[in-house]
């Protein structure tokens, strides 16, 4: 198996009920995960080029849903369902993070 180019990190963190930190699970960040994976099939991507994990509290919680893309360790914050497509067609097919997304400025 090859070296994957990309490795998309979703956070998919879900916290209790009552919990006074919100979390990216509670924002749909299962949508986002499902709609990256989803995204990849429909643009033929072969199994493994890419990787896209699910993962536990990333750390900007408040910015939720957070996505970070890797090797360029570029930071997605407040991602909707609707961005998925964005950041597949720019940052991993053409690798330009979409500018009108805001990219890192969960660090700024
Ligand atoms: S719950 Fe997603 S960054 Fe903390």
């Amino acid at each position: 198996m090859p070296k994957p180019k990309y490795h998309i990190i979703v956070c998919t963190n879900s916290r209790p009920p009552g919990h006074p930190k919100p979390s990216c699970g509670a924002a749909g960040s299962q949508n986002i995960l499902m709609a990256f994976n989803m995204g990849l099939m429909e643009r033929g991507v072969q199994p493994g080029e890419v990787l896209v994990t699910g993962s536990t509290c990333l750390g900007p919680c408040e910015q939720g849903p957070t996505v970070v893309v890797y090797p360029d360790g570029v930071w997605y914050s407040k991602v909707k369902e609707s961005d998925v497509a964005t950041i597949l067609d720019e940052h991993i097919q053409k690798g330009q993070p979409p500018a009108h997304l805001n990219p890192d400025a969960v660090w700024s």
